[in-house]
Order: C-alpha cells, then structure tokens, then sequence
C-alpha cells in the first residue's frame, strides 16, 4: 500500500477541506499562514472545483490549481488533491439531459445543487475519466501530492433507462440466467415470473410492496457501480504514479449509501466522514461507533489490521434535528483524539475556511466569518501541537477482543417494506450493541463478515439479518476456534437474497444457539416488555423454545410471559447467547459485560470511572493508553508511564481534566 507519502515522516494527519476557487489569491496566502500557525499538514484541494478547471467542455483552466499547489509546497502543506467529479458543471447537465438522475417517481432532478448525475451515464463517465485524467497528467508528481481523494461521498442512484441498462447486466452477471433470478426474487409470488431479460427493470415506484429481491439487488448493482465509477478514476491516477495513494471518502452514520466493506478492498486508505446526529453523551457514543466501523472497514480490506483516516469532521457546529448545534470548548479535541486512539491516522476538518456564500455557508469552519481571532481556530491550534506531540505513533494496532457484525446489506433489506415490523435498522442494533460495550470499557471491533478475527473472544450478531453460507461459515469457525457468540433478534433469518430460511428461526444459528423461534411478537413504538432478574425488552419479543439452551432471562407479562427472552447455549467451552428482544440500555451493558467476560474479552482499563472512555492502542514501541474524560469534572484513572500531551511522568495514576483527553505511553508491564 503505496501510503508513505502519508505518514512516512511520523507524523500524523491534520488538515481539513480547503476552497481557493471560492477566494481570491490574498486569501490563499493567508490560508497557508494561518495552517502553519494551526499545525496543518494536509488538505484537500478541488473537491468541488469543476467549473473552475473546465469551464467549457475541453477547456482547462489549471493555473489558479498550479498556483495553489506551488503555494502548499512552499508552506511545508501537502495537498490530498481530489477528482470533482461529484459536481459536474452547469455546460455538463444542459449538453447532456441523458445523464440527469431519474427518481424512483420518474422524476428527472435539475441543475442547482451537486451530486445530480447518473453514474451510469456514459456522457458523466466520459466526463469524469476525462477530467481525472487532466488532472493526473498534470499533477501526478507534484511534490506536494500526497494522496489522491477520488470524489467526494459516493453514494446517488438513479432510475433513468441508462441505469436500467446497466442493472440488468449487473444482473446476467450476478444471477447468470433468468431462472436463477427468479428463484432468487421469488417471482412466482404475484405472478413477477420474468420469462425475458427485457421486462426486468429498476424498482420505479409500484402500487404497493416493491419485491424484496429486486429492492436488494439494485441496492448492491449501485454500490457495485459507483464503486467501478471510482475504481476507472484510481486506475487513471495509479497509471500515472504508482506511488501517490488513493482513497475516497466515504459517507456514514444512520444512510448506508454503499457496501464500504466491498470498497475497502479497492483503497489504499480507508476514509471516512463523520457527523455525529445526537449532540452530548450520544455523540460520544457515535464518534466510538464510527471509528470503529472504519476500522473494521479497514482490516476487512487489508485482511488485517490497518489504519484509516477521518477525513471530514465539524470543527465546530453540527447540523442536526433541523438546526445548528455549536460544540462546546473542548469537544472538538476529545472527538478528535477519539477518532486517533481508535486508529485514525490523523484529523480532518469539513472545512478550513466558511464561505460567504453557498448552500453551506453556514456549516462549521476551522476559520469562521468571524476571521481566525475565535476560540475555534485557538482550539484548533492546540490540537495541532497535541497532534505533533503524537508524532511516531501512527500508525498502530487497537486492543480489541470482541467484534460485532456489521453488514450493509442487512441493513438495507430490514428497511424493505413488508418486514414483521416498521423502523428494523440493522446499523441502529449495531451500534446499541456497541453503546452498551462502549459503557462497559470494553473495546469492540465492528466488521462486516468474513473478516479475519483472530484475537476476537466474543462475536456479536446484532439483527444481522441476511445470512450467506460463507457468513454462516465465518461464524461457525469462530465458534469452532472457541470463541463464544451472542446474536440478537432477526440475525440469520434470511439468505444472501432475503428469503427466510425456512424450519424455524433463525435459520442460521438455530443449532449453535440450541433455540427454535416460532412466532414473532414484534412490539409497538414505545412499548415496553419487562423481563425476569429486572430490566425490560423494546422494538421486539418471540416465542423462543429452548433445544439445547438454558433460559437466562424470560419475559415476565404479556402473551410471551414465562417463555425465555434470552438463552444461552453451551458450545465446547464457549456460550453461544441468543437474545430475543432489545433490552434497555443498562440491561443490554449487563448483559454484554457478561458475556464478555466469560469470554475472557475484559475492559480496556479497568480502574476508569464512569464517563472515561480508555482505548489503547499499541504500535512500534509498546501502546498508548487514550483516556478521554467526557464528564464535567477532573477524573483520577490508573495508569503508568509518561503522558505524551504533557510530558509528565505517570507513577500510578493521573487525573484527566473535565472534558480533557490523556495519552499515556505505557510503560511495558
Ligand atoms: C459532508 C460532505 C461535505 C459537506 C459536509 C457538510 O458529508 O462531504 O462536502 O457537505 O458534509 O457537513
């Protein structure tokens, strides 16, 4: 992986989204000043530059972009250049009415805002290998190119005849024949029986339930397309020097846009945008999610552990729940630092400067309309010389000794219409899976099946619905190597083309679990069923037999009262839990600290008070312990060795100030 360029000097990333094409030259010199000020070492350049590189079809105009690089160059600023492809200009849309996007309503999108493209328009995918290629021509050894940044959020699709065209080829591919897609779609059901490729289409609007197969399909054909979008942009740019890195950044949170899992294969750096939706201690609980979904993107990629990069974050305000929310002092730094002690290989900004216009020109800054005079860009300058602190310590390894399964797929097929119940989010059971650990102090992995889990005690399956032979088998393995299991509500109901395996749920897992579902009770919004030894169960309940299973918890009340809720299944000398309803938070955190315990997966430290999220993360010279402190008062915590913000030596204990972040380099035990 050709990503020397990136850390190859120590140090670790820190940067941000940078617009000149927004400003005039004066300003650009005084961006460059004020990032040596703050400690920037990289930005992205051009992500929405189109119109101003090509103006008129065939027409570069490339010198305000030799400028700005010469610029960074001079200032000691290297430049993560990107293709613009996800705006293309005014000239494009109107030459090319074709390659407008189409609504699964038949409505064709207009000019006015970005991202209004068909990927599978041949016009936009001339356009946009065409533009690539300028630029790879002209700046592929630029000495401040570190890393290419293809795009920007891959993530639209398109019902337009084009796109249509496209699917049914991804689907000879997928399927081969039409009989193996019928059988996949089930189309015997409402008499879909497909008897010639020509009547398959995209899933337009219907007059009531679109099929499930044909809704995952076209959910997988344009992840598969967006990314050939991106892999044709990295083999211009990897043709033109091999040793530049490349990457995209990818979208996450509550949307699964694509199969990331897929695309880590084809980066050379996992990268990610991040935006918490919940502000306060739930944006704490996302931040740990996130990185952590990165990370396990990244090892899946590499098939082992790697660094990953938080490309985008606020700086300051978050736009969420239909208006701005302004970080209070100090939070920008401890999420910041979350993302570095879950294996971030630095820190990205959405952006370096607001603009005075624009749809976003009230999105967070690093320097706001107020100027660089702010306790943001001082905060800013701070956590760039705490990033230069951390210099040599990137990249490493995080300590992690349970996994949760995460599947894009799954996630898509529990939002079909027709599921037992509205509001299924497979990315939601993930990451309450992960909330609850994250509040016990143990550190998980989040991976998409398949992933190797060496190290791994404890395997979480959180309403991992859809279930191919090789997902069962990855499972199975880990069983078989001794590692112990605990699988939620929904997990291995359905196959890889959503149609349920049949013999009583879930399908999958019903013999390692030692349980047969029979019946689904799935609850009401807001509805609560309490169960046996405290605490109560949401979203979800079922009629469970134990074959095989001990009952560690059962419903007390309602039609289920008396029958278990949540078993456990001897398997070798491992468990193997099943847990039938969403227990409430603190239910879920015992639980997990249970069953994570007898898997031998303990806390990262166990000493840490309630509020202090510790992570250790080891490299070259031992590990570092990251203690982040997301209460409002000063917390003593064990640990020994120096602290590396500070340089102070640790003897058995330090205190972290109320909001504050320690990183203490571990003396080796
Ligand atoms: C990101 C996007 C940026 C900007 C930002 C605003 O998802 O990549 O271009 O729109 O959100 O928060």
């Amino acid at each position: 992986m050709p990503t020397k360029a990136l850390w190859g000097d120590g140090r670790l990333c820190y940067g941000g989204d940078w617009n000149p094409e927004q400003w005039p030259p004066g300003v650009w010199r005084e961006d460059v000043a004020l990032m040596r000020a703050a400690g920037v070492n990289l930005v992205t350049v051009g992500v929405f530059a189109w119109s101003r590189l090509e103006p008129e079809p065939g027409r570069y105009t490339l010198g305000w972009l030799d400028r700005v690089l010469d610029l960074l160059h001079a200032g000691g600023i290297r430049a993560a250049l990107a293709t613009p492809t996800a705006s293309p200009p005014p000239w494009f849309s109107l030459r090319h009415p074709d390659a407008l996007p189409v609504t699964a309503d038949g409505v064709r999108l207009t000019h006015g805002s970005r991202d209004t493209y068909c990927a599978a328009a041949p016009a936009y995918r001339d356009a946009a290998r065409n533009i690539t290629e300028v630029l790879a021509a002209r700046y592929a050894h630029h000495p401040a190119l570190a890393l290419w940044h293809a795009h920007n959020e891959y993530g639209t699709t398109c019902h337009c005849p084009h796109a249509e065209a496209a699917f049914r080829r991804w689907l000879t591919t997928r399927h081969g024949d039409l009989d193996a897609l019928n059988d996949a779609w089930a189309t015997s059901f409402w008499s879909q029986h497909y008897s010639d490729w020509a009547q398959v289409g995209a899933p337009r609007a219907t007059q009531y339930l679109a099929n499930p197969g044909q809704l995952l399909d076209f959910r997988r054909f344009w992840s598969d397309t967006l990314l050939s979008a991106y892999t044709e942009q990295r083999d211009l740019l990897r043709a033109a020097n091999p040793q530049v890195p490349i990457t995209t950044n990818y979208v996450l949170g509550d949307w699964v846009p694509v199969d990331h899992a897929r695309w880590a294969r084809e980066v050379d750096l996992v990268a990610v945008d991040h935006y918490p939706s919940a502000t306060g201690r739930g944006a704490e609980e996302q931040t740990a999610f996130a990185a952590d979904l990165a990370r396990g993107w990244a090892r899946h990629g590499a098939g082992k552990p790697a660094p990953w990069l938080l490309m985008e974050s606020a700086p300051n305000q978050l736009h969420t729940a239909g208006r701005m929310h302004t970080k209070e002092p100090g939070r920008m730094t401890r999420h910041s630092l979350a993302h570095v002690a879950r294996g971030s290989a630095g820190v990205m900004f959405f952006q370096w400067r607001a603009p005075a216009g624009g749809a976003e020109r009230f999105h967070s800054a690093v320097v706001s309309h107020a100027g660089a005079d702010t306790r943001v860009f001082r905060e800013a300058t701070a956590l760039g010389a705490a990033l230069g602190r951390l210099t040599g310590t990137a990249p490493g390894r995080v300590e992690a000794t349970v996994a949760i399964g995460y599947d894009a797929a799954s996630d898509w097929a529990l939002r079909h219409p027709g599921m037992p119940r509205a509001g299924l989010d497979h990315c939601g059971e993930a990451a309450a899976a992960h909330r609850a650990l994250w509040h016990a102090g143990v550190t998980a992995d989040v991976v998409p099946p398949g992933t190797p889990l060496d190290g791994c005690r404890l395997l979480v399956l959180p309403a991992l619905y859809l279930a191919s032979d090789a997902t069962v088998d990855w499972v199975r393995r880990h069983v078989d190597a001794g590692g112990h299991l605990l699988v939620t509500w929904l997990s291995g109901v359905a196959d890889e083309h959503a149609r349920v395996r049949l013999g009583g749920y879930p399908g999958a897992y019903r013999d390692l679990l030692g349980v047969r579902v029979e019946e689904f009770h799935p609850l009401a919004d807001g509805e609560r069923v309490p169960l046996t030894g405290g605490g109560t169960g949401r979203i979800w309940s079922e009629t469970v037999h134990p074959a095989g299973a001990e009952t560690v918890s059962a419903y007390a009340g309602g039609v289920l009262d008396g029958r278990p809720a949540i078993t456990r299944h001897r398997v070798g000398d491992a468990y193997a839990w099943y847990v039938s309803t969403r227990p409430d938070d603190d239910t879920y955190r015992r639980l997990l600290t249970e069953a994570a315990r007898l898997a031998g997966a303990v806390p990262t430290c166990p000493g840490a008070p309630p509020g202090v999220e510790a992570v250790r993360r080891h490299d070259g010279d031992g590990s570092l312990l990251y203690l982040l402190n997301h209460t409002d008062e000063p917390q003593r915590v064990p640990a020994a060795g120096v602290e590396m913000l500070t340089g102070e030596a640790v003897g058995s204990a330090l205190t972290v100030a109320p909001g504050g972040v320690a990183v203490v380099r571990e003396e080796p035990s």
